[in-house]
C-alpha cells in the first residue's frame, strides 16, 4: 500500500491513566481489528499485528488509543485534509456502528478522514462520550437528534463539513456542553431559544454558516467567553451578552443598530470585531480603553462622531481598524504610533489633519443623513407634490401662525381648568402583618443580578415595612403625592436623609410573594441614568396565609419639574432651556427609551410616554418616569387628553422594529421641544406636522418662525432642520416609516454636532459641557 498517507498527531491522553498491563476487553479488541479492516489496514494501524496488547501501542501521528482498565476510553484517527484514501465501498455507518462497541468511550476524534453522508444516528449510543471532534469531513444533512441522549457531552466540534438544516433546539438539553463549534457548514435559520439554557457554554463558534434572525438572550451564560458568529446573517439587534466575554466576533452579519453601552463593562474583552455590518450611532471612545482590549475592528459600518487627538488607548491594543465609517475630527495620537507591531487603519472616513485617504467632512455629514432619510424613492415624489400644493397656501398659513398660537393658548387655558387637583388621600386601614415574610430575603439572588448602571443610584435592595413607615410618617396623607385606583405614591425620607418615592400597590388577588418575583425582578432592572430608577421593594403579607396584601416599590425621586415645565418656563422656572439643552434633554429621553427596549429582558415597549412623564433633576438630567409593566399599570383607564393614534399599518407590511409607538411619543416630545408650547390634542400634532413639513422645504426664515421664540436666535438652521426632520419621521402615521431608536439617537447627536460647528466661539459654558458629555463620554 502507498506510504504517501500522512497523518497528524493528536495526543490527548493522560499517560498515568493507562494501565499498561491491562488487556482490552475481547469484544473491543475485535472491534478495533474490524476498524482496521474497514480502513483497509493503513500503515499506521499495522502495529496492530505486532502486539496483543493494543492499549500499549505508542501514540502515533495518526492514531491514538487510551484505555482505562479493560475499556477503550479515547480513540483518535486523524488524516490530513483530503489525503486519507478511504477504500472503495467504505461505509460510514459501519464505521460508526463498530465504534459503538466502545461503550466507555469518552473522546472520539475522527478528523479529515473524508467521511461522507449523514452523521450516523448510532453515535447516540456512545453514552459516555464527552468530546466529539468530527471536523473536516464531508458530512451532510442534519445533526442527528439521537445525539441529544449524550448527556455527558462537553465538546462538540463539527467544523468544516456540509451539515444543513437548523441548529437543533435539543442542544439546550445538553447540560454539560462547554464547547460548541459548527464553523463552516451550511446551517440556516435562527438560533433556537433553548440556547439560553446552556449554562456551561464557554465557546460558541458558528462562523461561516447561513444563520439568521435575532440571537436569543445570552446574558445568563456566565461561562461564555468566546462568541464567533462571523459570516452569517444575524441581526439587526444585538443580543444581550454576558460580561465576561473574551472574544466577540460579529464580522459580516446584518447587525444594524447601535452598539450597546454595556460593552463598557466587558472587562475581559480582548478581541472585538464588529466589522462589515450596518452599525450606526456614535463611535464609543471607551472601546479604545477597555481594560483588556487588544484587537478592535469596527470597519465597514456607519459609526459617526468626533475623534480627538487626546483620546487614550489601552497600551495593549495592537490592532485597530476604523476604516470605512463616518468619523470626523482627528485621529487619536495613541493610534499614530509607528511601532511596527501596532496596526491602526482608518481610511475612508472624514478625519482631518495629516491623514490620507479621507473624504471631505461634508461627505460624512451627508452620508450620515442619508441613512435615515426617506428610504423609499416614491416618497420623494409624494412629498414634493405635497410641497407644491402646500406652498400655494403657505402665505396664508404663515399669516395664520399667529392666529393658531392664540388658539393654542386658549386651548391650554381651558385644559388647565379641566385638570383636577389630586383628590384627598383615602384613609387606609392596616390589616396586614407589619413585617415582610422573612423567607423573601433569601430571594436576594433575584436582585443581585441587576445591572450595575449609574453609580449614583443606590443599590437595589429589599426594604422592611417599618423602614417605609418611618420614612412616610406612617403613610401620612401629607406624604401622599398622587394616587390611582389601585396605588398611592408617597414621598419618603429615609433615616439617612435620602428622599425617595414609594409606590404602594393594593393587591386584589391572593398570591404568594414568590409568584410576583418575576415582575419584581424586571422592575429591579429599571436602573439607568435617564430613568427614575428602581431602588427596592417590600412585600406586605396577610398573617393568616402569607399571601401578599400590598407591594411597595421604591423609586428615585426627582423634584425639579417636568420637561414641559422647562420648555414653557412655567411656575418657579423662569429660565427656559436653551436649544442645546433641549436637544440634550431629548437625547436623554431617547437613551432612556433605548434602555427600556434593549437594556432589560424582555424589553419594555409601548410606554405611552408624555412630556409630562419626563422629569428633570437638579443638574437638568432627564428621567423617564413611566414604564409599561404589569405591576405599574393603572387599573383605571384614564381618558387621556392627547389620545395618540397608535399604528396605522397596512396588513401586509411587516413590523420590523418593535417600539415604533414609543418612537411616535418621542416625536411628539420633539415637536413640543421645537415649538416650545404645550401640545395637548391630537389635532395640534397634525396641524404642526403639516406646518413643519412646509417650513422644512421653504427657507430658513420660515423654519425659524415656527421654532420657539426663546431659541430662535440660539439655534443654527442646520440643527433646527435636523430636529424637524427627525421629528417628522417619528410622528409618521405609519409605524414602518418611523426610525429606530438608534436612528433618532444618532440624529439628535448630529443636531448637536452641527449646532456646535456653526458657532465659531461657543459663548456659554453650558453649551460646551453638553457637547462634551455627548461626544466624549457617551453617557449611559
Ligand atoms: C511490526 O513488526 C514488523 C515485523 O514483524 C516490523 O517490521 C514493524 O516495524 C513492526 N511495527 C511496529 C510499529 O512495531
Ligand atoms: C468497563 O466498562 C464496563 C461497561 O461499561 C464497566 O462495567 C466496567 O466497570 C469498566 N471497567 C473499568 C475498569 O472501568
Ligand atoms: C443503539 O441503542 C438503541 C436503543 O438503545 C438500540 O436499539 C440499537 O440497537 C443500538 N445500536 C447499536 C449499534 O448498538
Ligand atoms: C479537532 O481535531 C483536530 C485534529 O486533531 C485539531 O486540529 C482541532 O484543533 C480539533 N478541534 C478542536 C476545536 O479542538
Ligand atoms: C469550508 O469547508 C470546505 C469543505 O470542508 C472547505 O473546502 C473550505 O476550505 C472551508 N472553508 C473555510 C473558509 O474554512
Ligand atoms: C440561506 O438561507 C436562506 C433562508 O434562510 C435561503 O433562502 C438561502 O438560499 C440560503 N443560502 C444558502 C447559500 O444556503
Ligand atoms: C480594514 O477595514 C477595511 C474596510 O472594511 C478593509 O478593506 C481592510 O481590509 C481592513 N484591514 C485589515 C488589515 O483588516
Ligand atoms: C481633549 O481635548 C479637548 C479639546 O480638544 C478638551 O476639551 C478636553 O478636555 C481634552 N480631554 C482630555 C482628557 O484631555
Amino acid at each position: 500500500m502507498e506510504v504517501s498517507v500522512t497523518f497528524l498527531v493528536a495526543i490527548i491522553l493522560s499517560v498515568s491513566l493507562i494501565d499498561q498491563s491491562a488487556q482490552l476487553e475481547f469484544s473491543q479488541f475485535q472491534a478495533l481489528l474490524r476498524l482496521q479492516q474497514l480502513l483497509n489496514s493503513p500503515p499506521p494501524l499495522n502495529s496492530f499485528f505486532n502486539t496483543s496488547d493494543l492499549c500499549s501501542i505508542e501514540p502515533s501521528q495518526t492514531f491514538t488509543l487510551a484505555c482505562y482498565g479493560d475499556n477503550l476510553t479515547q480513540l483518535h484517527i486523524n488524516g490530513q485534509t483530503g489525503g486519507f484514501p478511504l477504500p472503495r465501498g467504505f461505509s460510514t455507518r459501519a464505521f460508526f456502528s463498530t465504534i459503538t462497541a466502545f461503550s466507555s468511550l469518552k473522546v472520539l476524534s475522527v478528523v479529515s478522514l473524508g467521511l461522507q453522508g449523514p452523521l450516523p444516528a448510532v453515535l447516540g449510543n456512545l453514552s459516555s462520550l464527552e468530546i466529539l471532534n468530527a471536523s473536516s469531513n464531508r458530512f451532510i444533512g442534519e445533526i442527528p437528534k439521537e445525539m441529544s441522549s449524550l448527556k455527558g457531552l462537553q465538546s462538540l466540534i463539527l467544523d468544516d463539513n456540509a451539515f444543513s438544516g437548523q441548529v437543533p433546539a435539543w442542544f439546550g438539553s445538553l447540560p454539560a456542553v462547554a464547547v460548541l463549534s459548527l464553523k463552516n457548514n451550511s446551517l440556516s435559520g435562527p438560533l433556537p431559544r433553548s440556547f439560553t439554557a446552556m449554562r456551561n457554554l464557554r465557546v460558541l463558534a458558528l462562523s461561516g454558516n447561513n444563520l439568521s434572525g435575532e440571537i436569543p438572550n445570552l446574558h445568563r451564560l456566565h461561562n461564555l467567553q468566546v462568541i464567533d458568529l462571523e459570516g452569517n446573517h444575524f441581526g439587526p439587534r444585538l443580543p444581550s451578552m454576558p460580561t465576561r466575554l473574551v472574544t466577540l466576533v460579529l464580522r459580516k452579519n446584518k447587525f444594524g443598530l447601535g452598539l450597546p453601552s454595556e460593552l463598557a463593562s466587558y472587562y475581559q474583552l480582548k478581541k472585538l470585531d464588529v466589522s462589515m455590518n450596518g452599525f450606526v450611532g456614535p463611535f464609543l471612545p471607551f472601546m479604545l480603553t477597555l481594560p483588556s482590549i487588544q484587537y478592535l475592528d469596527i470597519s465597514g459600518n456607519r459609526f459617526t462622531g468626533l475623534l480627538m487627538s487626546n483620546m487614550s488607548c489601552n497600551p495593549e491594543l495592537t490592532f485597530v481598524n476604523l476604516s470605512s465609517n463616518l468619523l470626523l475630527g482627528t485621529l487619536p495620537d495613541c493610534l499614530l504610533s509607528d511601532q511596527t507591531w501596532k496596526v491602526a487603519l482608518y481610511a475612508d472616513n472624514c478625519l482631518s489633519g495629516e491623514v490620507r485617504e479621507q473624504h471631505p467632512s461634508s461627505f460624512c455629514h451627508k452620508e450620515a443623513l442619508a441613512v435615515p432619510l426617506l428610504p423609499a424613492k416614491k416618497k420623494h415624489d409624494i412629498s414634493a407634490h405635497k410641497t407644491r400644493l402646500a406652498l400655494g397656501v403657505l402665505g396664508g398659513i404663515l399669516g395664520g401662525i399667529a392666529t393658531s398660537a392664540l388658539v393654542l393658548i386658549a386651548v391650554r387655558k381651558i385644559n388647565a381648568r379641566q385638570k383636577v387637583k389630586s383628590p384627598p388621600a383615602r384613609l387606609l386601614t392596616e390589616n396586614a402583618s407589619t413585617l415582610c415574610n422573612v423567607k423573601l430575603l433569601s430571594d436576594a439572588r433575584y436582585i443581585s443580578q441587576t445591572m450595575k448602571m449609574g453609580a449614583t443610584i443606590p443599590t437595589y435592595r429589599t426594604f422592611a415595612l417599618e423602614e417605609l413607615k418611618n420614612a412616610t410618617n406612617n403613610f401620612d396623607s401629607s406624604s401622599l403625592i398622587s394616587e390611582g385606583s389601585n396605588y398611592q405614591i408617597y414621598r419618603a425620607k429615609l433615616a439617612d436623609g435620602i428622599v425617595l418615592a414609594i409606590r404602594r400597590l393594593e393587591m386584589r388577588k391572593k398570591r404568594t410573594p414568590q409568584s410576583y418575583m418575576p415582575d419584581i425582578e424586571q422592575i429591579s432592572k429599571l436602573r439607568h441614568g435617564h430613568l427614575s430608577s428602581a431602588i427596592g421593594h417590600c412585600f406586605e403579607c396577610y398573617p393568616d396565609d402569607s399571601t401578599v396584601s400590598r407591594i411597595y416599590l421604591i423609586f428615585e425621586f426627582t423634584t425639579n419639574g417636568t420637561l414641559r415645565d422647562h420648555i414653557s418656563g412655567k411656575g418657579i422656572l423662569t429660565k427656559k432651556l436653551t436649544w442645546v439643552q433641549r436637544i440634550v434633554s431629548a437625547l436623554g429621553v431617547v437613551k432612556g427609551i433605548q434602555f427600556l427596549h434593549t437594556g432589560t429582558v424582555p424589553g419594555v415597549f409601548s410606554n405611552d410616554l408624555k412630556i409630562t412623564d419626563v422629569l428633570l433633576d437638579h443638574s437638568l438630567q432627564v428621567k423617564i418616569n413611566k414604564y409599561n409593566l404589569p405591576l405599574l399599570a393603572d387599573d383605571r383607564k384614564v381618558s387621556s387628553r392627547v389620545s395618540l393614534p397608535r399604528t396605522e399599518r397596512s396588513p401586509h407590511s411587516r413590523v420590523k422594529y418593535k417600539g415604533g409607538d414609543d418612537v411616535y411619543d418621542i416625536g411628539v416630545i420633539l415637536l413640543e421641544i421645537i415649538v416650545g408650547r404645550p401640545i395637548m390634542y391630537q389635532n395640534e400634532v397634525t396641524l404642526l406636522k403639516d406646518l413643519l413639513q412646509v417650513c422644512l422645504v421653504t427657507d430658513e426664515v420660515a423654519r425659524r418662525s415656527i421654532a420657539d421664540p426663546a431659541v430662535q436666535k440660539d439655534c443654527s438652521d442646520e440643527s433646527l432642520r435636523t430636529m424637524m426632520q427627525i421629528c417628522l419621521r417619528c410622528i409618521s402615521p405609519d409605524e414602518t416609516d418611523r426610525p429606530s431608536v438608534e436612528d433618532v439617537l444618532w440624529n439628535l447627536q448630529f443636531a448637536i454636532q452641527v449646532q456646535e460647528s456653526s458657532k465659531e466661539e461657543p459663548s456659554e459654558n453650558e453649551t460646551e459641557t453638553a457637547i462634551e458629555e455627548n461626544f466624549v463620554n457617551v453617557p449611559f
